[in-house]
């Protein structure tokens, strides 16, 4: 069993290996059952954390900066409008001064070369917090939840339905590595990231694993254990949120789609959800529906990568 993640920075989960997840699963049980326990424990004592976000977040913002605070240490929010980032000094730089006052950087923004960029140049470790190509964080901690529900991992099929966007691309890297079975199914124009698709082909092909990329959603929620939806417009394509509506509907988590899943199914959504688009308010709301579990697993999973990444 391995103790250590042997990488400086969590930037995505392509780059980490089955043993490396679940040593953040098992941290973060460890840590959520200390705190359920009301048992202190603060790995991080007098560490900071600096966030910088680029783009809005509720859970992510929130969950890093609680986490920090109940591992004994700080978090400060970044806006980037508000550093000299927005007004032209270098992801480099931005790094390098960083990495003298802080212990660890997370970072939530569009490119996803600048988490990489800011990574390469900093001394503390970087946690991608979302880019519009991955979210690890958000895998990890549905990783979490599934294995709280389920037991286990492996085996387990996982059903995507919507846009093929960052949180599908992450799904991609993670399941196969996890011994999960991935279908996705999305509009004709909205399926994931090519490059993705052929290196979670070779993951899915190694792992005997199922990969299914389709446009037919019935078929792919048949007999699945976790039906997962995201918005249909993400964070930058607001513009487009109108017009993909329309070709988004038969991709709704809906009474009639969900009922071709497993009667034991979870119904899973990073949020935030726009309830009535991708998914219904029965759906959200009803029995099968774990997605504030979720929700509070970021915090559990969240401590877990903090914990390991800024501890040592
Ligand atoms: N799921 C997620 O990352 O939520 P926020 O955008 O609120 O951080
Ligand atoms: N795909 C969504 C996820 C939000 C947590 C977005 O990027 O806006």
């Amino acid at each position: 069993m391995i103790t250590k993640l042997s990488k400086k920075d969590l930037i995505s989960l392509e780059d980490m290996t089955k043993d490396e997840i679940e040593l953040i699963l098992n941290v973060a049980e460890m840590i959520r059952s200390k705190q359920k326990m009301k048992e202190m424990f603060l790995p991080l004592m007098g560490k900071s954390l600096a966030m910088i976000f680029k783009k809005a977040s509720t859970r992510t913002r929130v969950s890093f900066e609680i986490g920090m605070f109940q591992l004994g240490g700080g978090a400060i929010f970044l806006s980037a409008n508000d550093l000299q980032l927005g007004r032209g000094e270098t992801i480099a730089d931005t790094a390098r001064v960083m990495s003298r006052y802080v212990d660890g950087i997370m970072i939530r923004t569009f490119d996803h070369t600048e988490v990489v960029e800011l990574a390469r140049h900093s001394t503390v470790p970087v946690i991608n917090g979302l880019t519009d190509f991955s979210h690890p964080c958000q895998i990890i901690a549905d990783m979490l939840t599934i294995k709280d529900k389920k037991k286990t991992l492996k085996g387990l099929t996982v059903t995507y339905v919507g846009d093929g966007n960052n949180v599908c691309n992450s799904w991609m890297f993670g399941a196969p590595k996890m011994e999960m079975n991935l279908r996705i199914a999305t509009p004709e124009g909205y399926e994931p990231d090519k490059a993705v698709v052929e290196k979670a082909k070779a993951l899915a092909e190694k792992n005997k694993t199922e990969l299914t990329i389709t446009n037919d959603p019935v078929a792919a929620v048949k007999n699945a254990d976790v039906v997962y939806t995201d918005v249909w417009a993400s964070m930058g394509q607001e513009a487009e949120a109108e017009a993909r509506k329309n070709k988004f509907q038969k991709y709704q988590l809906n009474a009639a789609l969900v009922k071709n899943a497993r009667p034991d199914h979870l119904i899973m959504h990073c949020l935030p959800a726009h309830r009535g688009e991708e998914i219904t308010d029965e759906i959200i709301d009803g029995p099968n529906s774990v997605a504030f579990d979720e929700a509070e697993n970021r915090l559990h999973a969240q401590k877990g990568i903090l914990a390991l990444l800024m501890g040592r």
